[in-house]
C-alpha cells in the first residue's frame, strides 16, 4: 500500500517545524512546497537536513522539497502556511490582502494537483483565509479547515495548568470563535480540570488573567521572538489535526469550520469543536455556552464576515 502524503505549503519557521513534527511520526511522506523568490533554496535545505535525521530519529518515510506542484500530486492533506507572519505590534488582520493573494494562488494550485485532499489553513488572518481557500480550491466545506483553535486552546490549557499547578494534559478547555486577539472565546464555563469545573478551582481574578494572556498569546510570543511569530505550539496544533485526518482518529478538536447554523451562525468560518477524521470535518459540535460567551462567538463570526467583505 502506498504511503499517505502530506504537503506543507510554505517552508518558513512554521512550515519547517510542522514538517519535522510530522515526518518524525513516520505516518506519511512529506513534501515541502515553496517559491524560490520567497524561500530561495531554503525548503530544499530543510528537507535534506530532516531526511538526514532519519537514522537516529527513527523514520522511514521520505521528506522532499519542491518549487512546483507535480511532487505534491495526490496528497491526502495539504497544509497552507504560506504568507507573511505577523511582526511585533501587528495584528493578524493587517495581513489580510497581502496573504489573501498568496493563499488564493497556493490553494488553487494545491487543489488542482490534489483534488481529493483536505486543506488545513494556517495563514493569517486564518478564518478569512479559509474563505479564500474554499473559493480558490472549489472543495466542499468539510475539506477546508482552519487551524487556530487548536493553538489557542493549547495556550489556554498551558496557562490554566500553570495557574492550577497541574499537567496541561488534564485540562479540558476549548477556545472557539475567531483566531484574533479580540475575537477568540476561551470557554471558561465548560472548562474542567480533572473533571472539576475551572470556576470552582481558581479565583475569578486568576481566571481573568489566564483568559487575557491566552487572547494575547500570539502577540506575546511575537514580541519576545522579535523576528516573526510563534511556530512551536502552532505546529503542534496543526500536526494534531493532520494526524486526526490522516489516521481517521475522529478526534474532537477546536477548528475553524464553515458554520451552518451552529450558534445561529450561517455561512462564516469560525471556531468550534469538530470531529476530524478521514475526509476532514465529519461533524461540528455546538458547545453549551453562557449568554456572554455565546454573544462573543456570534460577534467573532460577524467580525470575520466583515473581514471577508474587505477582501480585494
Ligand atoms: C499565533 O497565534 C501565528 O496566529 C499565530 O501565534
Amino acid at each position: 500500500m502506498a504511503r499517505k502524503k502530506v504537503t506543507i505549503v510554505g517552508a518558513g519557521m512554521t512550515g519547517g517545524a510542522m514538517a519535522q513534527r510530522l515526518i518524525e511520526r513516520d505516518v506519511c511522506d512529506v513534501v515541502l512546497q515553496d517559491d524560490p523568490q520567497f524561500a530561495g533554496t531554503m525548503h530544499f535545505g530543510k528537507a535534506l537536513d530532516e531526511s538526514q535525521a532519519a537514522a537516529w530519529s527513527g523514520f522511514s518515510a521520505s521528506i522532499r522539497a519542491t518549487d512546483g506542484w507535480d511532487e505534491t500530486a495526490g496528497s491526502d492533506v495539504v497544509v497552507v502556511t504560506a504568507g507573511a507572519p505577523r511582526r511585533p505590534g501587528m495584528s493578524r488582520e493587517e495581513l489580510l490582502n497581502g496573504n489573501a493573494a498568496i493563499v488564493r494562488d497556493k490553494a488553487g494550485a494545491a487543489a488542482a494537483a490534489s483534488p481529493g485532499a483536505v486543506l488545513v489553513v494556517f495563514s493569517n488572518p486564518m478564518d478569512a483565509m479559509c474563505h479564500v481557500a474554499l473559493e480558490a480550491s472549489g472543495f466542499p466545506p468539510a475539506r477546508v479547515i482552519g487551524q487556530g483553535g487548536a493553538l489557542d486552546s493549547a495556550r489556554y490549557r498551558h496557562f490554566v495548568a500553570e495557574a492550577a499547578g497541574v499537567s496541561p494534559q488534564d485540562v479540558h478547555g476549548y477556545v472557539i470563535g475567531g483566531h484574533t486577539d479580540t475575537t477568540m472565546v476561551p470557554v471558561v464555563s465548560q472548562t474542567r480540570v480533572g473533571g472539576v469545573p475551572l470556576t470552582s478551582l481558581l479565583p475569578a481574578e486568576t481566571i481573568a488573567e489566564v483568559v487575557a494572556r491566552t487572547m494575547r498569546g500570539g502577540a506575546e510570543i511575537a514580541e519576545l521572538l522579535r523576528t516573526g511569530s510563534a511556530f512551536q505550539a502552532p505546529s503542534a496544533g496543526t500536526i494534531a489535526m493532520v494526524a486526526a485526518i490522516l489516521l481517521d482518529q475522529r478526534r474532537l478538536l477546536p477548528c475553524s469550520t464553515l458554520h451552518r447554523g451552529e450558534y445561529g451562525i450561517e455561512g462564516v468560518f469560525s471556531g468550534t469543536v469538530v470531529q476530524l477524521g478521514e475526509g476532514g470535518v465529519q461533524r461540528a459540535f455546538e458547545l453549551e455556552l453562557s449568554d456572554e460567551e455565546r454573544a462573543r462567538v456570534v460577534a467573532a463570526a460577524e467580525a470575520t464576515r466583515s473581514l471577508v467583505a474587505q477582501l480585494a
